[in-house]
């Protein structure tokens, strides 16, 4: 067993929303894994381009930076999170691409980032938007800080079939495609796509199960 599953339901809730300390570092291993297809799925689908400026919201322990700026040239990466540990572990692992001036890490909130308007040309983030109770004020924030005509790409956990964890008193607002595209609509994004992905994923304790995530794109 992991040491993610070996954790009661509220522990593990709150090493997801805030990971801390050396179990949080755990956690945030073993999400690599389980977020590995949902990645490379909302990495295919940001469409980097040459010289984009590329913002990240809740980047756990920062192994999506060495992705993004390998895209194409001259990209940049800046990334949010609220988690300390999570913050320090990104930027020793990414301590290259600090130094030479293609990444930052931030700790920072979604709900109030510390970026110009129109900062950034792509936005994404994984396994973070579920915790929003009040979703437009930081989807208000992401459209603010994208240029017109920039793009986020936005995975959660589906309302539909939810781990035993994910429960609206352990601080998880699970929503349907169907409401997340119509939060994105009222926070002002113009063209707006959300859609349930099926797949399977390794449950806590490690069996195989069949997860449901959200995936939403949202132009300014
Ligand atoms: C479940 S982890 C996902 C980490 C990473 N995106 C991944 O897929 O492996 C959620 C991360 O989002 C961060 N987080 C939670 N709420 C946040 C917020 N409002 N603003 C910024 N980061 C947040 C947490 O500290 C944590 O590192």
């Amino acid at each position: 067993m992991t040491v993610f599953g070996s954790l009661p339901p509220a522990e593990q809730a709150r090493q997801l929303a805030n990971p801390e300390g050396r179990v949080g570092l755990e956690v945030a291993e073993w999400l690599n894994g389980n977020n590995r297809d949902g990645n490379a799925r909302t990495l295919a689908m940001l469409g980097v381009q040459a010289g984009d400026r590329v913002l990240e919201i809740g980047f756990g322990n920062g192994r999506a930076a060495p992705d993004i700026v390998a895209q194409a040239e001259d990209v940049r990466y800046a990334g949010i999170d609220i988690s300390p540990t999570m913050v320090a572990e990104a930027a020793r692992f990414n301590a290259a691409l600090l130094a030479a001036g293609r990444a930052s890490f931030h700790l920072a909130a979604a709900e109030r980032m510390p970026f110009e308007d129109a900062a950034f040309d792509r936005v994404f983030s994984t396994g973070v938007i579920h915790f929003w109770r009040e979703a437009l004020v930081p989807l208000g924030e992401i459209r603010r800080v994208l240029r017109p005509g920039g793009l986020a790409v936005l995975g959660a956990l589906d309302a539909r079939c939810p781990p035993p964890f994910a429960r609206p008193e352990l601080g998880f607002f699970l929503r349907s495609a169907d409401e997340w595209a119509e939060l994105c609509r009222e926070a002002g994004f113009g063209t707006v796509h959300a859609r349930t992905i099926e797949s399977e994923q390794l449950t806590p304790d490690g069996t195989p199960a069949k997860r449901y995530a959200v995936r939403v794109t949202a132009q300014r």
